[in-house]
This record gives C-alpha cells, structure tokens and sequence, in this order.
C-alpha cells in the first residue's frame, strides 16, 4: 500500500478520460483501507484533501476534471460459498473481483440466476450501487447481503436486500448514505436448480442461432455475451462507460401522444398508468446515433452510448449529453437523466 501524487487516470476509467489524481492509492485489505481513510482523514483536518472517491472497474463514471482528493482502487479478492440449503447456494464475493469473472465462477459450478449478467464490465463491489440490470434481470432478484466499511464510524455493517433500496439504477448507496460507505463484500443467493429467464426478445432469438439444443446456464451466458459483443462498444477499443442516460418512465398520456405520431416507439406498459420508453429510440429519433464533434460522439450501433473515440475530455462528453437531453426534451416533452456518475 503506497500513496502516489498526481497519478493519471485514464487507464483506470472505461471513457479513457485523461485526468490527475491528486492522491491515489489501492487496498487489498481491511486494514489497509482503515489505514488509508485515517490517512485521509487526518489530511483533511489539516485541510488538505478532501474528497474520497472510490474506484472500481470506473466503467460507470465520467471525469470531467481531475480529482482535487483522494482516489482509492478498491482490490479486496476472494470467492467463497458461505452456506447452502435445499435450494440455494450462498456464494459471497469481495468488492474487488472483477463482475464477470465472478459470473464465470458461478457458471462453472452451476449456482444460477445471473447468466442475464453476463459481460458486463466493472466489479462486484459496485453491482449493488445501482443494481446492475440487463436482459430481464437486475442484481436485487439474487442479492442477499453485502458488508460496508462507515468511514466516519469505522465500523462494518450488513445491509439485506430490502435495507438497500433498490430501484431501476438506483440504492441507498446513490441516495440517502450516499459517500459514507465503502462496499467490502456481496452475498448472492443463487439457485441450485435454474430458473431460466429468456424473456428478453433477443435471447430465444440468439439461442436458435447458435443452434442451442437445450436451455442451461452456459448456453443464455453465451447468447448475453454475443449479443452484448454484437451490440455494445468494448471499451478497449471505444471508450464508453455503456448506457449513459436511464430509460425514462412516462405516464400513458405522453406515451400516447408520441405513439399518435410514431407508432414504431420502442416502449412497453409499466402499469396502467406508466410506460418505460427506450430512451436509445429517442435519441436516435432526434438524430444523434452516429453523431460525432471532435472524438466525443453517439454510438453508431446504439444511441444510448456516448463515446470517446481518444482524445474527448470529460466535459465535451457532457456537453453532448446535455444537447442530447434538450433535443429530446423539445421533441417529445420527455426528461432523460443520466446513469453514469459525473465526477
Ligand atoms: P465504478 O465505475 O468504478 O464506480 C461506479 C460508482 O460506484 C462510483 O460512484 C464509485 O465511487 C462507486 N463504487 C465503486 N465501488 C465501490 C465500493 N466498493 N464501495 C462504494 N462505492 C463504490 N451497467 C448495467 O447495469 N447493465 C449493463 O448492461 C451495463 N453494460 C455496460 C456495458 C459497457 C460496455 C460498459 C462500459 C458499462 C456497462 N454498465 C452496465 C455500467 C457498469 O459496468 C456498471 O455500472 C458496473 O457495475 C460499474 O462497476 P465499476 O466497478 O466499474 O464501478
Ligand atoms: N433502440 C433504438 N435505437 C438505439 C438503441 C436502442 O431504437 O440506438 C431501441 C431498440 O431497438 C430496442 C430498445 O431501444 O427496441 C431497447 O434497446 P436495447 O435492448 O439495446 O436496450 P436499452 O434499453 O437501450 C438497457 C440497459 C442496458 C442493458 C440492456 C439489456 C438502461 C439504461 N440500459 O439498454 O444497460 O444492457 O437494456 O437489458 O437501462 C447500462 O446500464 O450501461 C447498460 C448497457
């Protein structure tokens, strides 16, 4: 454990954004991340640190300037089973693994329920920050537990699914204790026997491509990635930090009033009086998918992702996503609000 000065960024976040650290740091143990938010705090009575950001995959956050503070690169490891009985399997994983490793492990010794997750970037320890989703299932459908570390306690806490909060995107940790807690660990309760989920169109429709003779775990795991690798940019090659804006909720009035005009509007019914609207349609009705100003831009394949194609700076990304907000606000009265975390 060693804390540099002025450490770029840009190999630590998916949109590839160049910024300066003024402190950063990586823990691999408790004692280590006690030391360091001493540290931290001591600096910060004398006045000259202030913020804390923590880091994990940064595949869900945007710099648009460098960090006056200290950074800490969450590495705590480990996989363990930590109970079971007739139906489920606990199996609890440390903030730092990386998501889809951790979804392998899984995989490979048949605990389901999050084959739907696969792919997506990041690590564990942020999965519950905003209960990552795709494909029909979000982390609060296998969630079990997870372990916190309160900074300004000092003290480990257990939060249960239902303390979290969870909603589309969202938890406590994005809310009300926003900034106090550092996630340690993620308990997930997984099946012994599959419930597959294919309600999303597009698995049933992979599935019968890649000539899948039986429904298993494997076999949807697979049919996620290669959609996700059809559709998504990787961030190796185009820095994204995936979907940028949330899919809007409207009332079956605006809903309506849009469908008059455009009967092809990507949407489906929440309630009687709600209706979840693809924000991707939206945008690229506004005419923005493919869109590029410099090296900030619009996807090609999918307008809910902007990009970096090199040399962007944070706010130019953000820039564009605020004209993207106002086209969409002119053209069908609709409000997006962005996913990703602007920093
Ligand atoms: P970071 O970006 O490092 O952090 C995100 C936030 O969580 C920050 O505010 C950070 O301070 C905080 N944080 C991180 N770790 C901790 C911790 N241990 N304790 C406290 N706070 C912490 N998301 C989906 O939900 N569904 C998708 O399908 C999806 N697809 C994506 C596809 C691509 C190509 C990309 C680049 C991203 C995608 N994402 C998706 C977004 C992203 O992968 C997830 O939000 C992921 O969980 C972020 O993990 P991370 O470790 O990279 O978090
Ligand atoms: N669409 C368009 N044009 C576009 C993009 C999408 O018309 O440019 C339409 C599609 O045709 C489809 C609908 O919008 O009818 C939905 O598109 P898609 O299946 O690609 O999913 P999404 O709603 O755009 C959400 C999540 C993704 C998640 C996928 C799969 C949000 C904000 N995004 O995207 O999550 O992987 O569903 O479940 O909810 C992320 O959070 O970073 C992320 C990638």
């Amino acid at each position: 454990m060693q804390v540099q000065q002025n450490v770029s960024l840009k190999q630590y976040n998916t949109f590839g954004i160049d910024v300066t650290a003024q402190s950063f740091a990586s823990f691999s143990s408790l004692d280590e991340l006690e030391a360091l938010t001493e540290y931290k705090q001591e600096l910060s009575s004398i006045n000259k640190i202030s913020p804390l950001l923590i880091l994990g995959g940064g595949s869900n956050l945007l710099f648009t300037k460098n960090v006056d503070g200290l950074v800490l690169k969450n590495e705590l490891k480990g996989i363990e089973l930590v109970n079971e009985d007739a139906d489920y399997c606990y199996v609890k994983a440390s903030a730092g693994e990386a998501w889809h490793t951790f979804v392998e492990h899984c995989i490979a010794n048949n605990y389901a329920g999050l084959e739907n997750l696969s792919l997506i970037p990041g690590n564990v320890g942020a999965s519950p920050m905003q209960n990552i989703g795709a494909y029909g299932v979000e982390i609060k459908d296998v969630f079990h537990e997870l372990q916190a570390y309160n900074i300004n306690e000092k003290t480990i806490v257990k939060f249960s699914n239902a303390e979290c909060k969870f909603g589309y995107r969202e938890s406590i940790f994005k809310n009300e204790v926003k900034g106090q807690y550092i996630i340690l660990n993620v308990t997930y309760r997984l099946r012994k026997n599959p419930l597959f989920n294919t309600s999303y169109g597009a698995i049933n429709t992979e599935l019968e491509r890649m000539g899948a003779k039986e429904l298993t775990i494997q076999n949807i795991s697979q049919a996620v990635i290669n959609i996700r690798t059809n559709k998504l940019p990787n961030p190796k090659e185009i820095g994204n930090a995936g979907s940028f804006l949330k899919n809007p909720q409207v009332s079956k009035f605006r809903w309506h009033v849009i469908w008059e005009e455009y009967p092809d509007v990507a949407a489906y019914k929440v309630d009687d009086l709600h209706y979840k609207l693809a924000a991707g349609w939206l945008i690229e009705k506004c005419g923005w998918k493919g869109f590029r100003r410099g090296d900030a831009g619009c996807h090609a394949k999918q307008a809910l992702v902007l990009v970096n194609y090199g040399g962007a700076s944070g706010q130019e990304i953000l820039d564009l996503s605020d004209e993207i907000i106002k086209s969409v606000k002119n053209k069908f009265g609709v409000d997006l609000e962005r996913e990703v975390n602007i920093i």
